[in-house]
């Protein structure tokens, strides 16, 4: 058994980090500025966005994205209940209510064949998360979304880079006329971080300009230059906005993370690749799905192959699941002997309409949404980041073998 704790999650941070940011310290300018717009820069590009507006985490980049598209008090948006806190929390800032659509139990993404069904005369946005960094099928979400006249704000805090079919995650999808963003997290344990931080991807230019604006306090247009020599001291107060910038110091890690995003990225790939082959021969326990080797449900419909598919998954998560029926203890000890190997594990997500807030606003019972109740319960992620050295990953492997093998039915 190793001898110190693997943890769950670490950041890759190391000179190309430090020196971006002694660089932006020593430059006097520490809050929004140059090396902000040089990260929405490089990331609209890197992403294919005709706007990048950065902010200070996904859960602000989520509630600009709904201000924007005009969300009411009393309005519905519907989503998934497998998620984070953050997805269904920005609805209720506006007093509107989360509608909650099952997921698919091969993706735990939301399942758009039940969407149309929750749509009201009240419902006015999507929000589609893509777990763990596999996208949600999204061309039936924009059809149904098109069809609707709804918007789409897809929660992307887990999915930089995710490939779908061809396409990166960020970019707006072409020949739909409908009003969309994507927003990103740089929280700590994401797949590439400033430490708290969030981005706004989008290319309508309505939408990018009013994100821009109500992310200052709602003032005029590049209020941040206020300060500087071709800045203005006079500024207009258009709305009143928030405080969501942000700062030069966060967007010089986001740029010296960009500047490695492909390296950490291949090597969260290889990181799953190895742990799926490693637990290929165990039907004690369910690989998560890898869509450069499977169809995943959003390809359901298509007959290219995997390749040709052009779609690759993030790995900002490895989601394994057991299969308790074959197993004689539960999850929880499951974990519990993890954690006695030294390996740090976590679950992703308890379904929102199991917290206490929605149960008790919204009457939900666990078999409201029958399908991530039984995904929740089998689910464990184990630890997947680019600083786990193959050491690491063997002691990973090694211990969920262990554990299977000691407590097979
Ligand atoms: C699915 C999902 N959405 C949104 C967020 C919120 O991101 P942030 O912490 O940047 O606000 C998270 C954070 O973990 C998340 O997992």
């Amino acid at each position: 058994m190793r001898c110190a704790f693997l943890p769950f999650a670490l950041p890759d941070i190391n000179d190309a980090e430090y020196s971006q940011v002694k660089e932006t310290l020593a430059s006097g300018w520490i809050t929004t500025g140059p090396k902000t717009r040089l990260f929405e820069a490089e990331f609209a590009v890197y992403v294919g966005a005709r706007y990048a507006i950065a902010v200070n985490s996904c859960t602000a980049a989520m509630h600009l994205a709904l201000e924007a598209v005009g969300l009411q008090r009393g309005d519905e948006v519907i989503t998934t209940p497998y998620t984070f806190a953050a997805t269904a929390e920005v609805v209720r800032y506006f007093d509107a209510r989360p509608v909650l659509v099952d997921i698919c139990a091969e993706d735990f993404n939301i399942n758009p064949a039940h969407i149309e069904a929750a749509i009201t005369p009240r419902t006015k946005a999507i929000i589609p998360v893509h777990i763990a960094g596999l996208a949600a099928d999204l061309d039936a979400i924009y059809a149904i979304a098109e069809r609707h006249g709804l918007a789409v704000i897809e929660d992307a805090a887990h999915s930089f880079p995710t490939l779908h079919k061809g396409r990166t995650i960020g970019m707006p999808p072409i020949g739909r006329a409908l009003r969309h963003a994507v927003c990103f997290s740089f929280y700590a344990t994401k797949t590439i971080t400033t430490g708290e931080g969030g981005m706004i991807c989008t290319d309508n230019d309505d939408i990018a300009e009013r994100c821009r604006i109500m992310a200052l306090h709602g003032i005029s247009k590049d209020a941040w230059k206020r300060y500087t020599a071709e800045g203005s001291w006079y500024y207009e107060i258009v709305a009143p906005g928030y405080k969501y910038n942000m700062t030069d110091v966060a967007a010089a890690m986001g740029l010296a993370q960009l500047g490695k995003a492909e390296r950490m990225a291949a090597r969260r790939r290889a990181i799953a690749q190895r742990y799926n082959a490693a637990f290929a021969d165990l039907p004690e326990v369910q690989t998560p799905l890898d869509p450069e080797q499977q169809r995943p449900p959003a390809c359901q419909g298509c007959s290219c192959s995997p390749t040709e598919m052009q779609c690759s998954h993030a790995w900002h998560l490895y989601m394994l699941r057991l299969n308790l029926e074959r197993l004689t203890i539960d999850r929880a000890r499951f974990i519990e002997l993890l954690k006695a190997h030294n390996i740090g594990v976590s679950v992703h997500f308890i379904p929102l309409h199991l917290h206490p807030y929605y149960r008790e606003t919204y009457g939900y019972r666990p078999q409201d949404y029958p399908v991530a109740y039984a995904e929740y319960l089998r689910e464990i992620s184990l630890p997947i980041y680019s600083k786990m050295s193959d050491e690491d990953v063997n002691d990973v492997i090694t211990a969920v073998r262990a554990i299977v093998a000691e407590h097979r039915r």
